[in-house]
């Protein structure tokens, strides 16, 4: 599975990057919305920094405004998805886009019907959003799970990011289910690189080396 990084924060996406373990990025309008800068900037800097898909999402309600401003963020770099949310005006910005050659990630997915509606729209990504279905008392893992396997049984290329990641579980388990990238939020990438083990076990050969020098 790849891991994305799910910010907008350069510095974030900077420092991540360095450690090698990021294939790309996916922002959102909050996201964007936090840094207090330029979108066009922003994305262009991302785009720089990082090899690999960039999302940028549409903030228009209509499809022909969706297509529009779609085709203008795919003009910023090569390396931008156009990241639109699945409902009756976005699938068909999804399917006018895909069918210009750009690529279109369906974003707020909550469901596998609605997953399968965008695969068939022709978008090259969709993102569950495993956390926030947690968060009405639901289990975000098993609509991920269900997508997974009807795009399994289908041989359906379309790609699955498990979204909204909360916690180092959602990524260990969506990697098991076989979901291509997970976009893990800064936070979580660190939570994921550390175990008190491993720093126990540090602190620990450095005291042995040190007090065989003595
Ligand atoms: C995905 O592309 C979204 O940016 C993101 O995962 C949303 O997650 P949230 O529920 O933490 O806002």
């Amino acid at each position: 599975m790849r891991l994305f990084i799910d910010t907008a924060n350069i510095e974030e996406i900077r420092e991540v990057n360095n450690w090698g373990v990021i294939s790309g990025v996916t922002t959102n309008p909050s996201l964007v919305a936090r840094e207090g800068r330029d979108f066009a900037t922003v994305v262009r800097e991302i785009c720089d920094l990082v090899e690999g898909p960039v999302s940028a999402e549409v903030l228009s309600l209509h499809t022909d405004e969706m297509v529009r401003e779609g085709k203008q963020l795919a003009a910023l770099h090569p390396q931008v998805v156009v990241k639109i949310p699945v409902c009756e005006a976005g699938l068909a910005a999804i399917r006018q886009l895909s069918r210009q050659g750009v690529s279109t990630n369906a974003t707020l997915v909550f469901s596998a019907a609605q997953a399968l509606l965008a695969a068939r729209a022709g978008a090259s990504y969709v993102s569950p959003f495993v956390g926030r279905v947690d968060d009405t008392g639901n289990d975000g893992l098993q609509v991920l799970s269900e997508i997974v396997t009807v795009f399994d049984h289908y041989l359906i290329d379309t790609e699955i990011i498990a979204a909204s990641i909360r916690h180092p579980v959602h990524v260990v388990e969506a990697a098991k289910m076989g979901a291509h990238i997970a976009t893990v939020p800064y936070s979580v990438l660190k939570q994921m690189v550390r175990h008190p083990l491993t720093e126990v076990g540090i602190t620990r050969f450095l005291d042995d080396w040190k007090a065989a020098q003595r």
